[in-house]
């Protein structure tokens, strides 16, 4: 009864959780493990965030691309770019779908996670997620290319002298220009961004991504600047947008990348919509 009482003035309860407890018995009555604990107070204090109420699509991870049934292609994104934006967008109040290749990485509490694999699986659950979104930000690392021909059965190598193969690779659907027709004919999503890894004419390729795919804006880093890129907590980032805007950025971890993207989209819907 003091629990209803409470939920009924708007109190935000977090039931206990159910396993056995220090006397050997089974049943509802333990504390909440210390993740679950943080990610309820950090939902309950963004419900009235910017975001509130906002739909935020977020990709995160390489994709990996069959080759046959034990072997497949990937790249050396970590997804921790994509899930510490998630985690901004969900401290803000949005309401998260993480489209995510990632296997090790808790999802962050209140998101809801898509799991695909390959980047023709991302394409779909994107495009799905994507047509009743605010915003997406694509933080995957998409295939250009993959395995012409998936193998039903394992290759093996013909003898002990082959000294190699030739693998034919075919493209990838580009995710972002796919969103780009469908928001030139709904409208939505209202903000797309893009990131742009690059190793070298970082501001060139980055700029020529933004307008080629239509985005509102890109974030550019130069994976081989100390501090950036894949295996690391920390990212050097500028963010370029399609107004010619150009904001440089101190190295910042990436959990603060991801703050930095979630204040630009906030600022970018609220111009869209005053
Ligand atoms: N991207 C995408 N679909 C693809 C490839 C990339 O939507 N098939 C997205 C990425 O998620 C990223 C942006 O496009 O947000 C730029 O990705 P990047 O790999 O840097 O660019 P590419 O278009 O692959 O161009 P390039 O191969 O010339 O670097």
């Amino acid at each position: 009864a003091n629990l209803a009482i409470l939920r009924g003035r708007g109190v935000q309860i977090l039931e206990p959780e159910v396993g056995r407890f220090a006397s050997g018995l089974v049943g509802q009555g333990r504390l909440p493990e210390t993740p679950t604990l943080m990610g309820f107070i950090r939902r309950t204090l963004a419900q009235n965030g910017p975001l509130a109420r906002r739909r935020v699509v977020v990709t995160a991870g390489g994709t990996k691309e069959p080759l046959d049934p034990v072997r497949y292609i990937t790249n050396r994104s970590s997804g921790r770019q994509g899930y510490a934006v998630a985690q901004a967008a969900l401290d803000a109040g949005a309401e998260v779908t993480l489209v995510s290749t990632v296997e090790h990485l808790p999802i962050p509490t209140g998101a809801t996670r898509v799991k695909v694999s390959s980047a023709s699986e991302m394409l779909e659950a994107v495009l799905q997620a994507a047509t009743s979104a605010d915003v997406l930000i694509m933080a995957a690392a998409v295939a250009d290319f993959r395995p012409a021909v998936v193998a039903t059965q394992k290759i093996k190598k013909s003898d002990d002298n082959q000294t190699g193969i030739t693998l034919e690779l075919a493209r990838t659907e580009d995710i972002l220009l796919a969103v780009k027709t469908l928001r030139q004919q709904s409208g939505y999503p209202r903000c797309v961004v893009g990131f742009a890894a690059e190793s070298h004419d970082l501001l060139t390729n980055a700029a020529s991504k933004l307008e080629r795919k239509g985005l509102d804006f890109i974030v550019a880093n130069d994976i081989t600047a100390p501090g950036a890129g894949f295996e690391v907590e920390t990212n050097r980032i500028t963010i370029l947008d399609a107004a010619g805007g150009r904001s440089n950025y101190d190295l910042l971890s990436k959990t603060e990348v991801g703050q930095v993207i979630v204040e630009r989209v906030r600022e970018m819907l609220t111009d869209k919509t005053s």
